[in-house]
């Protein structure tokens, strides 16, 4: 597995082409959304394609903060309102609600799997809130945050108290199965993870090194 480097227009370009592609010619495509400053440019371009049509496609977020309603500034269903589904009508948005994370991975399974997982990846090696520690097999659930994302999406809040400390997340074995992911990082904090997590040991201590086993997984690093 290698990492493409490019600047980060190129790559969202790229992406966001490809998610084009795929919708129109799949009769019911179906996207793994993520969240966070890294997928900003892809929603961008895609909000940009006026000619192509996405109300067929399905999309699936990757996760949510628990205790935060679907219309908080800062919860992930609003944040993807603000910078994608406010400009595209898809044909149905799920993301792992309180009522649906229990039966999150069969209603993936019954669309027949994610064809193009966007993910990015945490100064951890967390991918969606799979921290560190985070086994292989493991499904959608609530997951405790480590103190290193509290502080990391501290950024959004008035204070790190206002940081949830729990949210529901695909979970490793759920991403694993999308059949094809594109990780971006973005920013030179984060080169250093991203190098161990592609080149490094497969370990649960950094969970994005998972990905090294997926067959479709393409990896970007812009600076
Ligand atoms: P970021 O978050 O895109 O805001 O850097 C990535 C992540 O924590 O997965």
């Amino acid at each position: 597995m290698r990492i493409r480097s490019n600047t980060y227009e190129k790559v969202c370009h790229l992406i966001a082409s490809n998610i084009r592609d795929l919708v129109k010619h799949r009769e019911t495509p179906v996207l793994g959304l993520a969240t966070g400053t890294t997928p900003i440019g892809i929603y961008q371009e895609l909000s940009r394609m006026r000619d192509t049509n996405f109300s067929s496609t399905i999309t699936f977020n990757l996760d949510e903060y628990v205790g935060l309603n679907g219309w908080h500034p800062q919860s992930y269903n609003h944040f993807m309102y603000e910078h994608l589904f406010s400009n595209l009508t898809f044909h149905e948005k799920y993301f792992p609600t309180e009522k649906l994370y229990p039966y999150y991975d069969s209603m993936i399974d019954n669309v027949n799997g994610i064809d193009i997982q966007i993910l990015g990846i945490g100064t951890n090696g967390h991918i969606a809130f799979n921290e560190p520690g985070t086994p292989r097999d493991s499904i959608t659930r609530i997951v405790d945050l480590t103190e290193n994302t509290i502080k990391d999406n501290s950024r959004f809040f008035d204070s790190i108290d206002e940081v949830p400390t729990r949210a529901r997340t695909m979970g490793i074995e759920t991403i694993m199965k999308a059949k094809r992911i594109y990780l971006v990082a973005q920013g030179s904090h984060k080169k250093e993870i991203l190098e161990k997590a592609i080149h490094g040991e497969i370990t649960p201590e950094v969970p994005a090194s998972f990905l090294q086993e997926h067959p479709k997984c393409e990896v970007f690093y812009c600076e």
